[in-house]
């Protein structure tokens, strides 16, 4: 085993103990609650030498990485934010990934630690971009992976990814959630055998953290609004990490509010929100058009509660109708298409704008977290655009009506 980490402590959120870096420690062994890694030295993670570096490895200095390299990469990272015409907002195209979500952030950084940890299999429950992403890192280190997916209810383009990457795919009647269970069961099991991939290992959010860098890259400071989809609650938790790291490091003064969203019938952490719980409110029978951010027991939901109120943010919810006009719009409109979950975050902008919380003047970014081709599905929400002809005649008198 050969790490780079030995500066990297592992704390737990909830009592503040401190451990070693353990790359087979997920949770606090004192009261069972998540880790956060830290330790960074005021990295210098910007600097000219290292912008050379493809996508997230620019950063290296603020990663947990081996001491081998080449460190394994697909250049994930680097992803297009994308101005919408007319706003002072962008979108932050993680479709763009190798795999077509910002799942890979956090994947290569976990794939890595993996490689040399000594486990001989990877493992992720997934509503299947976990799964895509684990699957491709996965062969590309030569480690066998599994994936534990929710049966018939991921997108196809996401089944299709991992078994095209080569990954062993499990499928469990319930939804994510009992996925999840099973998955924690053999990791207890086989401690030092099978290394997690999910975002409950905190690698895996460090790898996340790296979209933060990047917003502030391109707009030289935090915007007012970040505005995630949220599922599972890693990326939402490890993008507020990102811009924490970037003011304690002295890059910038004020940070992001950032507003996760959740679909109306999958709303967890809203309603845990709303309700000012410190407890968990699970959804016990999750159901959304949204299947990526179908969750009702979002395993990072404390750092988020967390990551909500240290940035004085919020949660929302949208429909599945507005989340599908969304998707419409993103595409027609900003030019990028996207998966239903990731819509979330541009439909409740725009719920937000027509309420007034929000004005046209602030400046504000919206994860979309995934690409459209995952889910081919989405077509049966879309009219027909499709014109038969037999004769040309025809196709003629069509033209003549749209011009
Ligand atoms: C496309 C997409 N958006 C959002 C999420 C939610 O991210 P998180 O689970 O980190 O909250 C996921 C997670 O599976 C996803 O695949
Ligand atoms: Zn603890």
């Amino acid at each position: 085993m050969s790490f780079d980490v030995k500066h990297l402590s592992m704390r737990c959120i909830k009592c503040g103990s401190r451990y070693s870096f353990d790359p087979f420690l997920y949770s606090c062994p004192k009261c069972g609650n998540l880790l956060d890694i830290e330790g960074y030295d005021n990295p210098d993670i910007f600097r000219k030498e290292n912008s050379r570096l493809p996508g997230i490895w620019k950063y290296h200095e603020a990663l947990p990485t081996t001491a081998e390299k080449p460190w394994i990469s697909l250049d994930e990272g680097g992803t297009p934010l994308v101005k919408i015409p007319g706003a002072n907002a962008w979108i932050k195209f993680e479709g763009s990934n190798p795999t077509g979500s910002f799942k890979d952030r956090g994947m290569a950084v976990a794939i890595n630690i993996a490689k040399y940890s000594g486990a001989k299999i990877v493992i992720a429950a997934s509503t299947g971009n976990t799964a895509s992403s684990m699957a491709a890192y996965a062969s590309r280190a030569r480690l066998k992976s599994l994936v534990v997916v929710p049966r018939r209810r991921i997108a196809a383009g996401k089944l299709f990814q991992s078994i095209l990457h080569g990954s062993f795919v499990v499928e469990v009647d319930d939804g994510f959630d009992k996925a999840l269970r099973i998955v924690q069961r053999l990791l207890a099991k086989w401690k030092g055998v099978i290394y997690s991939a999910n975002s409950l290992n905190p690698v895996r959010l460090e790898g996340q953290k790296t979209i933060a860098y990047e917003i502030y890259e391109r707009l030289e400071q935090a915007p007012d609004y970040v505005f995630v989809p949220v599922g599972n609650a890693g990326n939402i938790s490890a993008i507020w990490k990102g811009f924490k790291e970037l003011k304690e490091w002295g890059y910038i003064d004020k940070l992001p509010v950032m507003v996760g969203v959740q679909a109306e019938g999958s709303a967890p952490l809203y309603k845990t929100w709303s309700a000012g719980s410190m407890r968990l409110i699970p959804e016990e029978d999750p159901e959304t058009v949204a299947s990526a951010i179908r969750i009702g027991r979002p395993v990072n939901w404390l750092k988020a509660l967390l990551a909500l109120r240290e940035s004085n943010g919020f949660m929302l919810t949208v429909s599945d109708e507005e989340i599908i006009e969304a998707v419409v719009e993103i595409a027609r409109i900003v030019g990028l298409g996207v998966e239903p979950s990731s819509a979330t975050s541009y439909a409740a902008w725009k719920k937000l704008l027509q309420s007034g919380s929000i004005t046209e003047k602030d400046t504000v970014v919206l994860i979309a977290t995934g690409h459209a081709l995952k889910d081919p599905g989405f077509l049966n929400y879309l009219e027909s655009r499709t014109v038969s002809i037999s004769e040309f005649s025809e196709l003629d008198a069509f033209i003549q009506k749209l011009v």
